[in-house]
């Protein structure tokens, strides 16, 4: 397995380009089963997530195509047709990959009135359930049933428009639900949606496609359903995960970078928390670009929340940043149960991290120092990389696969800044 070798110290300067938003892409690229006509999207990221999904697609008669190969370094074009549909069951093999998958239940029973999707499982930071997905599909009109570690739902004809309260904000039953409710009978009403900017971007292009929703960008969508929807072409939006994890490694090195094509609106609260910590985040003629205002950075404390809260997706990187500061901070995540993996590897260079349940105390130190270590998911994984940049010596991070599913050229970009850092190829 491919190892990624970084020697800290080095401080980061210029320009990144920040890629697609992998979790904008993921459900748009699910959108293209609601229509029989061929949906384009561009500046997709190049990441083992998509190819999950995409093989997925494929295996339910997916018709895609890349338009032009650009090297992957402006993002890929992929035109996606389900004009010819052989498949209505997602199998676990391909499921349980990747939670984002179950994305495909929503579009499929509302195109087709069948579905059969495999349950995704847990994953390592959570037992993640979808049942805000199933019962709103059943708000929807659609019998359901779980059998074999399988959701299947069925409807007669056209699922019915419903008032649908989510008790409590998720992104990916809010993605499921807009799409479902588009090809719908009658008027939806989502209240207390999801209102993250891959939701938002989502809801744009299905508007493109030919659907009916209002209060876009707000925790109410109200979806008047249409008997069809048709192709369109659409630019997926920066990818602000990317964008900000970028920003932190600068606060941790030290330099300036210009991130381009970041959206510094889409940052929410990780601009005001990167500030008030000592980051100067400007916005330029090409994106973001981000410095530091001293040479050490202060804590400060931040609860995750849904968006424009602090995101769950940088909470792993910002206890790394949070490690290397002047004075202590407390991070307090509220979206998933068992998301301090990192910190036990953190604490192993050098941290002093204490847990006290959801929340964790950190103690800035005057230097981390390099160390193998390794993560069990993605953003756990690439907080190692930003501790590994501030770190004395060598710092090895394994299971380099975790950030291939969401960080394109990770070890290419940080390099062309100046990083000591690169890939060791494994067996
Ligand atoms: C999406 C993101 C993920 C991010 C998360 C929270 C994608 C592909 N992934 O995941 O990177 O970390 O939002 O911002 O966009 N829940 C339930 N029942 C459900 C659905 C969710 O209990 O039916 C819980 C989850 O376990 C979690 C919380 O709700 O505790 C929020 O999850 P949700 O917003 O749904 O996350 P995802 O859409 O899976």
């Amino acid at each position: 397995m491919d190892h990624i070798r970084i020697r800290g110290g080095n401080p980061l300067n210029g320009v990144i380009r920040i890629g697609g938003a992998k979790n904008a892409a993921l459900p748009l690229m699910t959108a293209c089963l609601l229509t029989d006509e061929a949906l384009t999207l561009s500046n997709l990221p190049h990441l083992a997530d998509i190819t999950t999904l995409a093989n997925l697609l494929i295996q339910h008669g997916v018709d895609i195509n890349m338009e032009g190969e650009n090297g992957g370094h402006e993002g890929r074009t992929l035109s996606l047709s389900a004009h010819n549909i052989t498949s209505t069951v997602a199998p676990y093999d391909l499921v349980r990959k990747m939670r984002a998958t179950a994305l495909v239940l929503g579009p499929l029973v509302a195109r087709f009135g069948q579905a059969r999707v495999s349950l995704p499982g847990g994953c390592a930071i959570g037992a993640r359930p979808i049942d805000l997905h199933i019962k709103g599909l059943q708000e929807l009109g659609a019998k359901i049933e779980l059998e074999g570690g399988y959701v299947n739902a069925r409807c007669n004809g056209r699922l019915t428009g419903a008032e649908i309260v989510f008790p409590f904000t998720s992104v990916g039953a809010t993605e499921n639900l807009m799409m479902a409710a588009t090809l719908a009978d009658g008027e939806t009403r989502l209240i207390n949606a999801a209102r993250e900017p891959e939701v938002i971007d989502l809801a744009n292009c299905l508007v493109a496609m030919g659907a009916q929703i209002d209060g876009i960008g707000s925790d109410t969508l109200v979806i008047q359903g249409v008997e069809r929807l048709g192709g369109t072409s659409h630019r997926v939006i920066a990818d602000r995960i990317e964008a900000g994890t970028y920003a932190m490694a600068v606060a941790v090195t030290g330099g300036e970078v210009q991130l381009v094509g970041a959206n510094l609106e889409h940052l929410g609260a990780v601009s005001e928390t990167l500030r008030a910590a000592g980051l100067i985040l400007e916005e330029t003629d090409t994106g973001i670009s981000a410095r530091r205002e001293n040479d050490r950075l202060t804590g400060v404390d931040v609860m995750t929340d849904p968006y424009p809260g602090f995101p769950t997706d940088m909470q792993a990187q910002f206890m790394a940043l949070m490690a290397t500061v002047n004075g202590a901070s407390m991070v307090t995540e509220t979206i998933f149960e068992n998301r301090f993996m990192h910190v036990p590897e953190l604490t192993r260079m050098g941290a002093n991290i204490n847990l006290h349940g959801g929340s964790a105390m950190i103690r800035g130190v005057p230097k981390l120092t390099g160390a193998p270590v390794m993560a069990t998911d993605l953003r756990a994984s690439v907080s190692l990389v930003l501790a590994g940049l501030a770190a004395d010596g060598d710092t090895i991070v394994n299971r380099v696969y975790h950030l291939d599913r969401g960080y394109e050229r990770l070890e290419e970009k940080l390099a062309a800044c100046g990083a000591e850092v690169e890939r060791i190829k494994g067996d």
